[in-house]
């Protein structure tokens, strides 16, 4: 086997106190005993924007920014790695992104590559690319939200190597955390997705409701765990990552060589 401590947070962070929302998370890191946790898309600074100055007064650098360096602190501090969403400004652009940190430092981020309804408005679609980073254990990816509308974001991540996809998220749509069984099982890889919950009304538009249910599912499509719809929760179960790793479906069938990839369309 190959053990590990692995959860999500989820949160209901008070739109645009990112200080406040991050100082709320240290302290429920206290006593915490988690080698993987990953957090919500736009963790600490809220979802729903109004305007485009607002996205940029609430972005920051990666990895100079303060959510960043606040972040790399706690993984040092609590020896754990971190996935966390929070929204990224390079120039005069925003980006969807999200950020790996560990206890040796920063690792990577990911910008969102599928933007979702008004996000289209405030971010700059993703250019960083799939990727797949090697944290000692486990090999994760990071994809974020929507991205788990395009099955090929999660198929790309596998055959890179990914054990564990790690998704941060701000769900509005309530079919998702059923499909992400299916993003587990057909990929045989672990899922974490972590959402938030609450509710968003800002500058009079139609509210938005997340829908919580954060949750873990095995590489068998197995949910392990799942958060109720309404309520914060800190969530941490252990997982053998080497059940990622067998792709025999039977004697006859290996999930990935079976493909026939001269057939599909990219
Ligand atoms: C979403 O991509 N935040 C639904």
């Amino acid at each position: 086997g190959n053990n590990m401590k692995v959860g999500y947070f989820q949160s209901h962070p008070e739109f645009g106190e990112v200080e406040k929302n991050l100082e709320q998370f240290a302290l429920r890191l206290t006593g915490v005993d988690c080698e993987l946790l990953v957090l919500p898309e736009l963790a600490f600074s809220g979802y729903q924007f109004v305007s485009q100055d607002e996205v940029l007064s609430l972005s920051e650098p990666i990895p100079g920014g303060p959510t960043t360096q606040r972040c790399l602190d706690l993984a040092r501090r609590h020896g754990m790695h971190l996935v966390v969403g929070l929204p990224e400004r390079e120039g005069e652009r925003c980006y969807n992104s999200a950020i790996v940190v560990g206890p040796s430092g920063f690792v990577g981020s990911y910008r969102k590559s599928h933007l979702f309804f008004e996000e289209t408005l405030f971010f700059t679609p993703g250019d960083s690319g799939l990727h797949v980073w090697d944290i000692g254990k486990a090999r994760i990816g990071v994809m974020i939200c929507f991205d788990w509308y395009y099955p090929e974001v999660a198929r790309t991540l596998v055959l890179q190597g990914a054990d564990i996809l790690c998704h941060p998220s701000n769900l509005v749509l309530s079919s998702c955390p059923d499909a992400m069984i299916t993003r587990s099982l057909e990929n045989r890889v672990f899922s974490l997705t972590a959402n938030r919950v609450g509710q968003e009304a800002r500058g009079g538009k139609p509210p938005l409701t997340y829908i919580g249910q954060s949750e873990l599912i095995s590489p068998r499509g197995k949910i392990l765990s799942r958060a109720p719809l309404d309520k914060e929760e800190l969530m941490v179960l252990e997982i053998d990552v080497n059940e990622a790793r067998d792709k025999s479906i039977n004697s006859y069938n290996d999930l990935l060589k079976d493909r026939r990839p001269h057939l599909y369309t990219s």
